[in-house]
């Protein structure tokens, strides 16, 4: 029985057309050759050659994670086809993994800080893959970098120490031209830190310490995900789907006490932004970014969050009946896609959104749209207040100590390290250049132990396409930086006015979203591991596109 049947040979075909055949082909025609059923293996260490790991580490965890295809229930009738990693513990606290039931999401990794993992990856899908851990500090044998990418039935084995603070890590897939496609598919997973710090802010736990994973997708008539349905537009905007799914569930509802809960929340989607905001208006409880808890809680009125970012929310619910139903929202923005849907409008798109293939696609000047645009508001997930109980933890007023970033550290202070994103050629380039395996460049290379400032300047190119200005979520392997500052370009601030209230650009951060005409400053140690690392758009369309390059660390 073929599990692919979704991706047909027109789809295919119409993606060799528009150029994806090279990304795509090895895992489409392994689709289309070699169908394979389902049902997954259990898991056992593969036969193949295994990576060797070093003799000389000696792992407090020891886990297995093996991706495989399967399917899910997501929509009433047919089940999902999906691409999902299995895990088992194999040495340490069982603990260590969580699941999530029903769901392709997962597995949930508990680390916590100073333990040693090594990680026995076996790749039993139809393509290429390797695996990520997005925000941690790892040598770059570890980071999954596109050349580890292994063949399927390979086994790949990661060992690492977790440095990084408390905080919601993440990780996914990371062949290169397959990273959006892969996601999509339904790999993605949590790697959540703990330590000591955290542990004495006191913080809601357990069962109410709730991650979110926010993700769009596409299906068709037959509940199969459907990607990149119209070839070269969603590669040049990034992929948008039409389904909110929150842990790879639609509709998703959340019942809660009257109490306080740390939520979680990750942008694990291909290329949405969201801005999320409590329905009734009440202002967002930020408590953590991506690299960790913030020295103290702050209020958003709304929270921008681009792919690969995360936030946590301290969310009090004691002051609600129970049998209130509150949702969280994303509320409306511009000037994202400052080509076209800055310059068209929203109006015009939401006339025009009517279904005219079934896939819930519009046409707009000749193009294909999304049926829910970016910048779009609609309903993320529904708290449902179920129960009542009593309260006893309060939100802390300092969560930890944390100095400010202190731009004098940096060797390069007054001479920031310049990194234009712009679209040349049809392609998104950084600096005009895009991905090469192994390839870096002098302007790439930094020192081990120092402190940088980059500066990512998000310009208009030369390339004349109606899209060839777009917001983009850059994403740095390897490190937390902190951000320093951002500066906006008269002519587009007001799409930047319209998220820029929602940025959460106080403590640790890995991934920062740039706004058409917008400058950011970042402050970045380089204090780890020496080697070479990626830094990249996280609209993973723009990253499998070549929007991607390595820096090296030099020691
Ligand atoms: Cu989350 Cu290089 O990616
Ligand atoms: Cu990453
Ligand atoms: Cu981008």
């Amino acid at each position: 029985m073929c599990h692919f049947k979704s991706f047909n040979r027109r789809d295919f075909l119409r993606l060799a057309g528009f150029g994806a055949l090279t990304a795509l082909s090895g895992g489409a025609a392994a689709w289309l050759s070699a169908c394979v059923p389902a049902t997954a293996p259990s898991i056992a260490l593969a036969a193949s050659t295994p990576t060797p790991g070093s003799g000389s580490f000696s792992p407090d965890v020891e886990l297995a994670l093996r991706a495989v295809q399967s399917e899910v229930k997501i929509l009433p009738g047919q089940p999902t086809q999906v691409w999902t990693y299995q895990g088992e513990v194999l040495k340490g606290d069982p603990a260590v993994l969580q699941f999530l039931p029903g769901s392709y999401l997962g597995p949930i990794i508990r680390a916590r800080q100073g333990q040693k993992f090594r990680i026995h990856f076996t790749n039993n899908l139809p393509a290429e893959s390797i695996i990520h851990w997005h925000g941690l500090r790892l040598p770059d044998t570890a980071d999954g970098h596109p050349r580890d990418a292994i063949k399927p039935d390979q086994t790949y084995v990661y060992e690492f120490e977790v440095r990084n603070r408390a905080g919601t890590y993440w990780f996914h897939p990371h062949p290169h031209g397959q990273t959006g496609f892969q996601v999509n598919q339904g790999l993605a997973g949590l790697f959540l830190v703990t330590d000591e710090e955290e542990a004495a802010a006191g913080l809601p736990a357990d069962a109410y310490d709730l991650p979110l994973v926010l993700q769009d997708r596409v299906f068709d008539m037959d509940n199969q995900f459907v990607y990149l349905a119209n070839g070269m537009m969603d590669q040049m905007m990034g992929f948008l789907g039409q389904d909110i799914l929150v842990n790879g569930q639609p509709n998703f509802s959340l019942p809660v006490a009257t109490r306080a809960y740390r939520l979680r929340l990750l942008n694990g989607s291909n290329s949405r932004i969201y801005k999320l905001a409590w329905q009734d208006g009440a202002p967002l409880t930020v408590i953590a970014s991506d690299g960790g808890l913030l020295a103290e809680p702050i209020q958003r009125e709304y929270v921008t969050l681009g792919p690969g970012e995360r936030v946590e929310l301290w969310a009090d619910f004691r002051d609600y009946q129970v049998g209130t139903e509150l949702q969280m929202r994303s509320l409306a923005f511009s000037g994202v896609e400052a080509g076209m849907m800055g310059g068209m409008g929203q109006g015009m798109m939401g006339g025009m959104e009517h279904n005219m293939d079934g896939m819930g696609h519009g046409m707009m000047g000749g193009m294909m749209t999304s049926a829910l645009p970016n910048g779009e508001s609609f309903p993320v997930f529904t708290v449902r207040v179920e129960r009542q109980e009593a309260e006893t933890l309060r939100l802390p007023e300092r969560l930890t100590i944390m100095e400010p970033p202190v731009v004098e550290q940096a060797v390069n202070s007054d001479t920031p390290r310049l990194f234009r994103l712009f679209m040349s050629n049809m392609a998104w380039t950084l600096n005009g250049r895009t991905f090469e395996m192994e390839g870096v460049t002098s302007a790439e290379t930094v020192q081990l132990n120092s402190s940088e400032v980059w500066e990512l300047v998000n310009e208009p190119g030369q390339g004349g396409m109606m899209a060839d200005f777009m917001a983009h979520p850059m994403h740095i392997h390897g490190v937390q930086f902190r951000v320093l500052e951002r500066q906006i370009d008269p002519p587009q601030a007001a799409g930047w006015q319209s998220v820029s209230a929602g940025y959460v650009d106080e403590g640790w951060k890995d991934t920062v979203l740039v706004m058409p005409g917008e400058r950011v400053k970042l402050l970045i140690k380089f204090e780890d591991y020496p080697g070479l690392f990626l830094y990249h758009c996280h609209n993973l369309e723009h990253e499998d596109m070549g929007m991607m390059r390595n820096y090296r660390v030099q020691a």
